[in-house]
């Protein structure tokens, strides 16, 4: 274990994990001032949201959060080495003083509109490490220190000839695990219609969906006690109250049983840390249930991290509405490590 992950346990919800979640080997940082990839980052939900960028290794955008109306883009650009981190973050309230205290209900860092650091969980995660072993890039959705928002990853090839050739069903990812824009029917879900694209993909070679989860299951995937804001219970409001049945909120965040208790075997530390040690909890078999190609717990590289050849760009889609995909479980896990 780390002293970096201990010291972010010993801390737990107070302060967000700053470790990457991918074992794969770690970028020194690096400067190389050639921002050449572009990361697009395109707020799809119905309200305004706050994106973060955290760059932990070479050279990331001078902006690292701002308000993204909904129905619009940003691009910035990264470095051909950068490794980094995009998430969302909801219901904010930036004071003009800046800083200090909490803005946002989820993924807040410092209070900032500007981050610095990283964000407080839960918050959904969109993670890259460019250029890392074999100049490849690896990339993929983070539900390991929890979810707040849908999230899409879709490669954009960039020019690069190389990424053109590759199937786009099988590189871009897609997490849905609440009801906004959900797609609750699987059997006439087609978001292909009218020849429109969806995702970098079209009706030619659509992206394989999760098929499984109905409103009523995603609504109520997280388990009882992460939920960040439980439902009250009727009539005394008597808190927590541990009823499945009493209908949640349309947003509800759940953190996962590591940020919020911080237990070794949750978090794969200690005597669990390592791949035949660890197992996943039971908020890791829940976040992989709605979200079977997100990575749910330290040890899931196998089935949630996403290799190309490097070169390409990002697009970071929040609120993709649809359904979550289902790329590795249908498609094989050598589907996913392309060159
Ligand atoms: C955002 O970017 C995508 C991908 O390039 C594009 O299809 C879409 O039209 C853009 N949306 C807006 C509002 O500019
Ligand atoms: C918080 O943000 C989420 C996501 O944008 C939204 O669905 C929800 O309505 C917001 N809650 C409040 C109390 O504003």
């Amino acid at each position: 274990m780390s002293a970096l992950r201990l010291a972010s346990l010993l801390l737990l919800a107070l302060t967000a994990s700053a470790e990457h979640h991918m074992s794969r080997p770690r970028l020194a940082q690096r400067q190389s001032g050639n921002n050449n990839r572009p990361i697009l980052i395109s707020n799809w939900c119905t309200e305004t949201i706050y994106p973060a960028i955290l760059t932990q290794g070479g050279t990331g955008p001078s902006t690292t959060g701002y308000a993204a109306q909904p129905n619009t883009n940003l691009t910035v650009y990264v470095s051909s080495d950068w490794q980094g981190r995009v998430w969302g973050r909801t219901n904010c309230t930036f004071s003009s003083s800046g800083g200090g205290g909490s803005s946002c209900t989820t993924g807040d860092c410092g209070g900032l509109q500007a981050c610095k650091g990283p964000g407080v969980p839960p918050a959904t995660l969109a993670e890259f490490t460019l250029a890392g072993s074999q100049s490849q890039d690896f990339y993929d959705i983070s539900l390991v220190d929890g979810y707040n928002l849908g999230l899409a990853i879709v490669l954009l090839p960039n020019g690069n000839s190389a990424l053109q050739a590759l199937d786009p069903s099988t590189t871009n990812p897609s997490c849905v695990a609440s009801l906004n824009g959900f797609a609750a029917s699987s059997s006439s879900y087609n978001p292909y219609a009218n020849n429109q694209q969806f995702l970098g993909t079209s009706s030619s070679s659509p992206l394989p969906f999760e098929s499984k989860q109905t409103a009523s299951t995603l609504s109520s995937w997280c388990p009882w006690d992460l939920q960040t804001s439980p439902p009250l219970a009727p009539g005394d409001g008597v808190y927590p109250y541990p009823d499945g049945s009493i209908s949640r909120p349309a947003f509800d965040p759940c953190i996962s049983a590591c940020s919020k208790y911080g237990d070794a075997s949750y978090c794969c530390t200690g005597k669990y840390n390592g791949p035949n040690s660890c197992s996943p909890s039971y908020y890791s078999k829940a976040a992989k249930g709605v979200c079977p190609d997100a990575y749910s717990y330290a040890y899931d590289d196998q089935t949630s991290t996403f290799i190309t050849p490097t070169g390409g760009g990002f697009q970071v889609v929040f609120c993709p509405g649809g359904r979550s995909t289902d790329i590795i479980a249908s498609k094989g896990s050598g589907a996913i490590k392309h060159g």
